[in-house]
């Protein structure tokens, strides 16, 4: 495949005040621009997105943290897709384990994946199973998998995300980041459950890897975990790791 690594970051609910986002925005461009070999993507929270349209450029996009599957209508405090795509955001991460764990369902996923793709967004789908213990995650994850794209025909699959999140190696809390082996184990696992459903379109597929990543690991998952690209948290927060992490990636 021959697409640039994603480098992605979810503030999920930080920071608290616009200031610090724009700050904290500006900070990652900057080293965004000078390293071009990734696409460099700040996913912040939906009320700073205007804000941060008007700071964004072909070296640091803006997303979003989720959006609503319909367009316009009574929804309310929910956000569609055409506002996004007026504020030019070109991602969406759907089905963050966070919001699954909110009441998020697979057919909430499969719909907004389908009202994705239909308004030019592209979608990133997380998936990601709680514990290793139970005998069937990886089935627990192909159905995550199979529900989300339930809705939209193979030729519309590249223009899917997907990101590998484990559970347990999500936030700072989490005993241990996923091996890089662990990590393109299940990389391999999406991709031929993608191929059994779309066939060779799931070559062009991206598959990230999200939880725990830091300077000192992305090397490991990107090289030996094979991921084309990353979903940050934690270590997104400050612009200075965040800028590391991308002059890493970048330079590999
Ligand atoms: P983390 O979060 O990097 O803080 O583990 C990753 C995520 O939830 O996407």
């Amino acid at each position: 495949m021959n697409k640039k690594p994603l480098i992605i970051a979810n503030w999920k609910m930080n920071p608290q005040t616009a200031k610090e986002a724009i700050k904290n925005f500006q900070e990652i461009k900057s080293i965004a621009t000078k390293n071009k070999n990734v696409e460099t993507i700040v996913c912040p929270p939906y009320v700073y997105l205007e804000s941060l349209s008007s700071e964004s450029n072909s070296s640091l996009q803006i997303g979003a943290q989720n959006m609503f599957f319909e367009e316009s209508g009574a929804y309310t405090g929910e956000v569609s897709p055409l506002m996004l795509r007026d504020l030019k955001v070109g991602y969406v991460i759907l089905g963050h384990s966070e919001r699954r764990a909110m009441g998020e369902t697979d057919q909430d996923v499969a719909k907004k994946v389908v009202t994705c793709i239909k308004n030019s967004l592209t979608p990133i789908v997380c998936v990601g199973e709680s514990s290793r213990d139970a005998d069937d995650y990886s089935n627990f994850i192909g159905n995550q998998i199979k529900q989300a794209v339930t809705l939209i025909p193979p030729e519309a699959m590249p223009q899917v995300v997907f990101a590998y999140e484990p559970i347990w190696a999500i936030g700072k809390d989490a005993p241990r980041p996923a091996t890089a082996e662990e990590a393109k184990e299940m990389k391999l696992f999406i991709r031929k459950t993608l191929a059994d459903i779309a066939g060779d379109y799931a070559n062009s597929i991206r598959i990230m890897y999200g939880g725990s990543t830091k300077p000192e690991n992305i090397q490991e998952f990107l090289v030996a975990g094979e991921a084309d690209g990353l979903l940050v948290g934690g270590a997104s927060l400050d612009p200075k790791t965040f800028g590391e992490m991308i002059t890493i990636a970048n330079n590999l």
